[in-house]
């Protein structure tokens, strides 16, 4: 019997986190060292609705119609079917593993979801377009996130950079020169809901001050763009620099995040900044040719791991 099998990478945010749900771009790339993978197949001899879903890497093993409504796994599936109603599926068996670490801003939902959806259309004979992928994708990320913006889903299922802003066209970056950066995980959990939720009631608290940070987070991401496309990617540093304060001030980096940039940068890193939802998760800081010395110290720092990633197009 045949199997449908689909992968969708991790993601990082080079800049523009937060400020890209209140309408502001943001740039984000692929990792695609790290993956998620979803693997379809018949149960010959099952009932219709029996869908199985292992995903071991989490210790689940479950039927889909055990599952909560709104939990990810079987919304995925729910949303790739294009109905609620489980017993109108044929029986199958949806196997689930990823690399990505859960909860680190690399975007593991949407890429768990974005496999599940593109494996478990194929099963069902059907065959998306990309765009039809990330949509089904952002409707999962609306149930597990309340108000996402749109961008993890889109770069992990375009697998290329992207200038994101809501509402208009998805750009693809051009990346003139290649360059370094260096992913070091501070070993907490951020909840991405969370760290929304906390700008949310900062900014229903003081909105011009919240909107002065978005504002510059934007002029950041914009001359981020301009520099990926034209120019050099050292310049790219005192933007990070700049980024992660707009977001300490928004109130979502912790004080081991500022110590890994601390570090990073007293290394020779030329800029650092957390990536993602933040409250924890991943800090990514830009290499320069001393990218041992900067993955030593932000080792010492306290990380749990750093993963050099080269960021092309
Ligand atoms: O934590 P992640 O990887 O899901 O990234 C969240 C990025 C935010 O801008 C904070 C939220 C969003 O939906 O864009």
């Amino acid at each position: 019997m045949p199997a449908f099998t689909a992968a969708a990478p991790a993601k990082i945010i080079l800049f523009g986190e937060h400020a890209v749900v209140y309408g502001e771009p943001a740039l984000a790339v692929p990792v695609t060292t790290l993956q998620a993978r979803a693997v379809v197949s018949a149960q010959i001899g099952g009932a219709r609705g029996e869908i199985l879903i292992d995903a071991p890497d989490i210790g689940l093993s479950s039927l889909a119609s055990d599952l909560a409504r709104d939990h990810p796994l079987r919304a995925a599936v729910a949303v790739a079917a294009g109905t609620n109603d489980l017993n109108e599926i044929p029986a199958c068996r949806v196997l689930i593993t990823s690399t990505i670490p859960i909860s680190s801003g690399l975007g593991s939902s949407a890429a768990v979801s974005a496999a599940v959806i593109r494996a478990f259309s194929a099963f069902l004979g059907k065959r998306l377009a990309d765009d039809e992928v990330s949509d089904l994708t952002f409707q999962v990320e609306k149930i597990q996130h309340g108000a996402p913006s749109g961008i993890d889903n889109n770069v992990v299922v375009h697998q290329k950079p992207v200038y994101y802003q809501k509402g208009k066209p998805l750009e693809f970056l051009s990346i003139k020169e290649p360059f370094e950066i260096l992913i070091a995980d501070s070993g907490i959990p951020g909840s991405t809901l969370t760290a929304v939720e906390s700008v949310r009631e900062k900014w229903l608290a003081n909105q011009q001050d919240c909107e002065i940070l978005f504002t510059r987070i934007g002029e950041i991401s914009r001359s981020a763009r301009e520099i990926i496309t034209h120019g050099d990617p050292r310049d790219l540093g005192p933007l990070m620099n700049e980024n992660q304060d707009c977001l300490r001030e928004l109130g979502v980096s912790i004080p081991e995040l500022d110590r890994l940039a601390k570090s990073a940068l007293e290394a020779g890193a030329l800029g650092a900044k957390l990536s993602g939802g933040g409250l924890g998760g991943n800090l990514i800081a830009l290499s320069d040719d001393q990218s041992h010395r900067i993955e030593g110290a932000l080792l010492d720092a306290g990380a749990q791991s750093v993963l050099p990633t080269t960021i092309h197009s």
